[in-house]
């Protein structure tokens, strides 16, 4: 008998060896961060370094863990900056923001620039095989990648910004990927369409006209003694090799990619650990009615939240079968606090909370960790986004019918308590968040979308950049790739043939009335 093996298994094989990337030496740069956008790093850093390739991380953060095989490059004025953004539960304006962002990113980078940790980089002489961004507001480290001549990849914790979505050359997606920051939809109506295109084509040259160009005047200063002239980071940036994103379609509104984007979206998805023995005791002794966790993430402080609004969630709370876990970050806690209520200053990973038999809801600011969390997990929440992109995925949470959407501001002891009894006892929001859990538990290529994302890093390193994944339509402006030049000439072609198809007409029909006209005078003559 002949043993034939199946041409897959042959695949297979020929498979694992192309997988097995040498190890190589990769540094990741994000100085400027938050606690939610270090997530993404984390967890990938954790997976190459376990796949014996050697890292340096410079974070704008504390590490939470050591991890061995990364050398950690920190600093405490960056510590300093980065876990105070600002945000708090009162009036965090989107234009406000944008408006500040070229002042904001040039401090952020003559920060950065001064840092003994970039001068120490800069003069390390060492080679890098690759090196990865993070993709918001770290523009300022671009000037790096021309300087160790290695190939760059983005690592963005956020859906693709307009610009990204432009500099990755992919379709700008106006028509049904709504600006962050707003409260449109996927199906937008013409003058929502038309506010959502002002947006995204704004932002876009905003940041090329206005935000690059200060990034370029800092980074000249600090590279004053360089021998290589310094390219502008609009230049560099063109050589991305891709863009991770951390979208997933079950979670985010689709948009249109070029081969340079990746969604990993949920690559922090990890196996649940067993609580911590206070915790569980507490969550498990909440009888058949569950529990319900209130937790406003890291970024917010959820102490901070005006005193008006504690007292609705108290006494809401206190009329509530469930059993409730509130992340407080304030040690004096409560004095009005109900029995059936918990503070805690910190929290076990939401993910292992989610995980327990008996979670029935999670009330949060609506963050797009948490939204992926609860997915994953097939439970329902409740979402009072208080700034930025929260508002987007809390409404498309609500619109596939597994989170209500509740207004902090105009929030009364009545509507949470309703909200609430509503979420847990109508099982349609339960169902819908299974059907969804399912879909995002069913991927099709690789396992998770971790495997995706270090598939794609160690595929630029083998590659040494992926230049090939770039769309010829990179050489055109937005304007060029969205056809808008195109659009304008064939309706300028259509106007002109109709104003001639009218003069033609009009003068026929002068004539015609003219020789009628001499007509009848011939025939009275
Ligand atoms: C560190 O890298 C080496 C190879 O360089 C590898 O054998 C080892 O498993 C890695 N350690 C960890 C904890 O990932
Ligand atoms: C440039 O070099 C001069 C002389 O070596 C030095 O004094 C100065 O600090 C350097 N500037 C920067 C920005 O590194
Ligand atoms: C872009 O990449 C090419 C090829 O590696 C390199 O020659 C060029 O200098 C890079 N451009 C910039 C601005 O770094
Ligand atoms: C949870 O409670 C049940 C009884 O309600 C008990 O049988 C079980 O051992 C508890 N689990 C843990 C982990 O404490």
């Amino acid at each position: 008998m002949k043993l034939k093996l199946a041409p897959g298994v042959l695949w297979l094989i020929a498979g694992l060896a192309i997988e097995m990337a040498s190890a190589a030496n990769i540094l990741f740069l994000s100085p400027f961060t938050s606690y939610s956008h270090t997530h993404v790093f984390f967890y990938s850093i954790k997976a190459l370094a376990s796949r014996g390739h050697t890292i340096t991380h410079w974070n704008g953060l504390k590490p939470r863990e050591d991890i061995a095989n990364v050398t950690h490059l920190h600093s405490a004025s960056l510590q300093k900056m980065n876990s105070r953004h600002e945000i708090g539960f009162n009036g965090n304006n989107p234009i406000g923001l944008m408006l500040t962002l070229p002042d904001r990113l040039s401090n952020v980078c003559k920060a950065v620039y001064r840092e003994p940790v970039f001068h120490q980089l800069i003069t390390s002489r060492e080679h890098f095989d690759l090196i990865v961004i993070e993709a918001f507001m770290n523009e300022c480290m671009l000037p790096l990648v021309q300087h160790f001549q290695a190939p760059f990849i983005y690592l963005s914790a956020l859906p693709p910004l307009p610009w990204m979505l432009d500099y990755t050359c992919s379709p700008l997606s106006f028509q049904q990927f709504p600006a962050l920051c707003t409260d449109f939809t996927e199906e937008m109506n013409l003058p929502q369409r038309i506010v959502n295109v002002f947006l995204n084509v704004m932002v876009i040259y905003y940041r090329n006209w206005f935000i690059l160009p200060r990034v370029d005047q800092v980074a000249a200063d600090a590279w004053i003694n360089s021998t290589v002239p310094l390219s502008s980071v609009k230049e560099i940036e063109k050589n991305l090799s891709l863009l991770i994103t951390n979208t997933h379609p079950v979670i985010n509104y689709q948009y249109f990619k070029s081969a340079l984007i990746v969604e990993a979206g949920g690559l922090h998805l990890v196996p649940p650990s067993p609580l911590p023995q206070e915790v569980e005791t507490f969550v498990n002794g909440s009888s058949d009615a569950g529990f319900i966790v209130l937790s406003f993430g890291s970024i917010l402080r959820g102490a901070s939240m005006p005193e008006a609004t504690r007292k609705i969630f108290v006494s809401a709370f206190s009329r509530l079968p469930f059993r409730v876990l509130w992340k407080w970050e304030d040690e004096s806690g409560m004095t009005d606090l109900p029995p059936n209520v918990k503070l805690s200053t910190w929290l076990p990973p939401l993910q292992d909370l989610l995980a327990h038999p008996k979670m029935r809801l999670l009330m949060t600011h609506g963050g797009l960790y948490s939204n992926q969390e609860t997915v994953w997990n097939g439970v329902p929440l409740i979402g009072f986004p208080v700034f930025g992109d929260q508002v987007n995925y809390v409404i498309k949470a609500e619109r596939d019918g597994y989170a209500i959407y509740l207004n902090w501001i105009t929030l009364t002891e009545d509507i949470l308590y309703n909200a609430i009894q509503e979420i847990v006892n109508n099982p349609k929001y339960k169902e819908n968040v299974q059907k969804l859990s399912n879909l995002m538990h069913d991927q099709i290529d690789l396992d998770r979308p971790l495997d995706r994302a270090v598939h794609a890093i160690e595929y630029v390193i083998r590659h040494r950049g992926a230049p090939h994944l770039r769309p010829a339509s990179c050489r055109l402006s937005p304007i060029q790739r969205e056809s808008i030049d195109v659009t304008f000439i064939y309706t300028a072609v259509l106007f002109a043939f109709i104003y001639l198809i009218v003069c033609i007409v009009r003068s026929a029909f002068r004539k015609l009335s003219h020789v009628v006209k001499v007509d009848t005078v011939k025939k009275i003559q």
